[in-house]
């Protein structure tokens, strides 16, 4: 866990959630660089709430991601659309959670720890998909629909036209 991050793991999640997604828009207060906030906001998630991996797969050409910010061992550099959780996630544009990797079937295992994952697409103000946001945790069914609500509420940041 990190000094300066306040440990959240023993909140229910929801709430764990709102005060993650408070201090992400106190910090992330008249910053413009979408980059910088992918990495304040997988950096305040992972040691708040200590999963295995958290970070952002940006849309860096059509139809193809590629690793961002992120916090955790090292994640695989390229992934197609439909490709593996985030690849789906980002063909279908919704969140994807998975309660068990081993049977995902063409799961990208980056890590062989990662036992379950959540990934939730980042949308612009134009509407666009600009990345996803992977979290995987060592344990089979981490996730649920208080991290999807959650999750996709902190990633909002990124739908507010700013300039
Ligand atoms: N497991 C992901 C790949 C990314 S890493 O886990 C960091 C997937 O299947 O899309």
């Amino acid at each position: 866990m990190s000094e300066s991050i306040e440990d959240l793991r023993s909140l229910p999640r929801a709430e764990a959630y709102a005060t993650i997604k408070r201090n992400a828009d106190a910090i992330l207060e008249g910053v413009t660089d979408e980059v910088a906030a992918m990495a304040t906001i997988a950096a305040l998630i992972h040691h708040s709430l200590g999963y295995l991996w958290t970070g952002f797969y940006r849309v860096v050409a059509p139809h193809l991601l590629q690793v961002g910010p992120y916090q955790g061992g090292l994640g695989c550099i390229d992934i197609q659309f439909g490709r593996g959780v985030c690849g789906t996630a980002a063909a279908d544009r919704r969140t994807v959670i998975v309660e068990d990797v081993e049977k995902f079937p063409g799961h990208i295992a980056c890590d062989a720890r990662s036992r379950s994952e959540i990934v939730v697409p980042v949308i612009n103000s134009s509407n666009e998909l600009i990345a996803v946001l992977d979290i995987d945790s060592e344990a089979v069914g981490s996730f649920g629909q208080d991290d999807k609500a959650g999750l996709e509420s902190i990633v909002h940041w990124f739908r507010a036209a700013r300039t």
